[in-house]
């Protein structure tokens, strides 16, 4: 139907007629000429009808926004004055001859053009409407040139494209499984998978070697900016493998699709373990871009007066930190009231800070509710440790350990944002070294990645001190978001049952949940270890979105429905039945 699409006509030799398809982006009338901007994947072009092709352009002055059209013209050059360099057709229009209206369209239920102050809501019930936006074209193109290059990538390095189910059983994340009944096995569900991983690692028994897969994932969870019910993974598994190898090559790839998509060179990613990112950012996904730390104070306020600070100094468990923010005694007493209701959310009780107005002064120029309780001996500690400098604010953080690493790292990302404190550019990290296990509040212990995780120690040691015990994991981080991550996997059985042991499954769970795991590492499991990468996320970064909503053409929103096609839904009362289901909403 077209010899061209409308943002190739660029390159066509003047004088040459061409034919575009496309929507109506705007349509003007300037004495006596009529001027439509035809919009299509590839961009925009002018065409320009005038009176002397009286038919077309009646046919013309008829047409509104969005409707769709097939024009043939003759490219034209632009009279210089003329010349719109913003647009990548600025310097040509198309001097229409022939029109045909291919359809109408019902006025568009938001300007295109306007977005910003249209709600999401609406923009998520007209998706087909929105995604015409020339930047959610942009984020769509690139997501799918950033997923054909990861391919190739991963394909020249000898993966091997295979898929594992949808419909199985639970798949331990940490998340809620999303569930489907079962009709031809009443009373049965089927739950949709957290991520692929138990089926990539019985490909490794199978002798695959190196599995990929652009796997949807399913996670009933609270959404976030960064988080969806369903979403993409890059997900991949090698054999007889080590850490060394699978970072080298997901960094040397992620390294590969900066070059290629954004024409960046990114150096060697840092290795930081857990613990250090913990203490220095009170995070494990630390954004680099921001040049602020935490710095622990527990020793100076082992004996202060000031029983908020040192009962954590003097607790096992407890913690005291300082944030020190230069610039930040700008900051206001509402500001500081609102901070510390934000880090509220987080478990901090308080939020104590110090303003330097003026370090020769001594105490005199410093202002602080918190002064008071403390001696001037150790202030002056404080001013040295800190390396305090007028302008800056100080806060405190005084808690248990992670009710400050929590507070305190979201206090730093929250100051940096509102003083404009986060650097340019790209800070990847990878973040290794984490424990195996974390305390449930119940007082149990989880999997700190998941229960098939290699623990860096032997059974014995691992049995002896679960706690202290360190994973063989590794995170790929990028300016404070976790892209992936992944581990070296338990390979043998006697490892297994002991992490299920040290889980508190007992061996009967096991049998029932894991059985074919446990029966395939029987079988000879070889070593094995992979990663998975958050596709929607990288492309998130890489194009500059704001949420993963930008990068996804069909997403759920915050409350994890599709407004557009109204799911989930209700289902009929036979659908029910067959499959075995009562409601007990019916019930009432
Ligand atoms: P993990 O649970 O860390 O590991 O997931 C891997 C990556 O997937 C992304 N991600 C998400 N993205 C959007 N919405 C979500 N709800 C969501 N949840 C996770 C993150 C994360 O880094 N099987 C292991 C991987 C392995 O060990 O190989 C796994 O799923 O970017
Ligand atoms: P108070 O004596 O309770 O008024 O506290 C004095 C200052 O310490 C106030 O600025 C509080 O916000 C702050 N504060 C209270 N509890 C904590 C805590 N756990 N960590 C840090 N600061 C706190």
């Amino acid at each position: 139907m077209r010899s061209h699409y409308c943002g190739t006509t660029k390159d066509v030799p003047v004088g040459e007629t061409v034919t575009v398809c496309g929507w109506v982006d705007r349509r003007r009338d300037h004495g006596g000429v009529i001027f439509l901007d035809m919009r299509d994947r590839e961009g925009i072009v002018q065409v320009v009808f005038d009176p002397d092709t009286k038919e077309y352009f009646e046919l013309a002055d008829r047409v509104r926004s969005e409707y769709v059209l097939q024009i043939t013209g003759r490219i034209r050059e632009r009279a210089p004055e003329t010349v719109n360099p913003a647009m990548a057709t600025g310097h040509i229009e198309i001097l229409g001859k022939e029109l045909t209206i291919l359809n109408e369209a019902a006025p568009p239920p938001f300007p295109l053009d306007a977005y910003q102050s249209v709600g999401e809501d609406v923009r998520l019930r007209y998706r087909f409407m929105d995604l015409r936006r020339d930047s959610m074209q942009q984020n769509m193109i690139s997501r799918s040139r950033i997923t054909s290059t990861i391919r190739r990538y991963l394909e020249s390095a000898g993966f091997l494209d295979i898929e594992t189910p949808v419909l199985t059983r639970a798949t331990p994340e940490g998340a809620r499984d999303y569930l489907v009944p079962s009709r031809t096995n009443a009373s049965k569900f089927f739950a949709l998978p957290q991520s692929p991983q138990l089926f990539k690692q019985l490909l490794m028994v199978s002798g695959f070697d190196r599995y990929y897969q652009i796997a949807r994932c399913f996670r009933d969870e609270d959404l976030r900016a960064d988080r969806q019910p369903e979403f993409t993974q890059i997900d991949l598994e090698l054999s007889f493998t080590d850490e060394s190898e699978v970072m080298r090559l997901t960094e040397d790839m992620v390294k590969q699709l900066f070059t290629d998509h954004l024409q960046v060179e990114l150096a060697d990613f840092p290795r930081m373990t857990w613990h250090e990112a913990m203490e220095r950012f009170g995070s494990d996904k630390p954004d680099l871009r921001i040049d602020l730390e935490l710095v622990s104070i527990d020793d100076l306020m082992v004996d202060v007066e000031f029983k908020v600070f040192s009962g954590p100094a003097n607790d096992q468990n407890g913690r005291v930190a300082a944030l020190r923010v230069p610039g930040g005694a700008s900051i206001s007493r509402k500001e500081i009231d609102d901070l510390t209701k934000y880090i509220g959310a987080y478990g901090a009780r308080g939020l104590a800070w110090i303003k330097v107005n003026d370090l020769a002064a001594g105490v005199d120029g410093l202002q602080s509710p918190i002064l008071k309780f403390m001696p001037e001996q150790t202030v002056a500690q404080l001013a040295d440790r800190l390396q305090l400098a007028d302008g800056d604010i100080v806060f405190f953080g005084a808690d248990k350990r992670q009710v400050v690493n929590d507070s305190l790292g979201a206090l730093r990302l929250k100051v940096a944002e509102m003083l404009g404190l986060v650097g340019a550019g790209w800070a990847p990290l990878w973040v290794v070294d984490f424990p195996m296990f974390e305390k449930t509040s119940a007082g149990g212990l989880t999997a700190l990645h998941h229960p098939f995780t290699a623990p860096s120690c032997s059974v014995d040691e691992l049995k002896a001190g679960p706690e202290k015990a360190l994973s063989r994991a590794y995170d790929m981080v990028l300016n404070g978001s976790e892209i992936g991550g992944g581990s070296i996997r338990i390979h043998r059985q006697d490892m297994q049952k002991a992490v299920f042991d040290v889980l508190g499954i007992t061996e009967e769970e096991a049998d029932s949940k894991f059985g074919f795991l446990l029966s395939a590492l029987k079988h000879g499991a070889p070593p094995h270890g992979g990663l998975a990468f958050g596709l929607d996320r990288l492309v998130m970064l890489m194009v500059g979105g704001q949420s993963i909503r930008d990068v996804i053409a069909f997403p759920k929103t915050q409350s994890a429905q599709c407004v557009m096609t109204d799911a989930p839904g209700e289902v009929s009362d036979q659908q029910l039945r067959d499959l075995s289901i009562r409601l007990r909403t019916a019930d009432k």
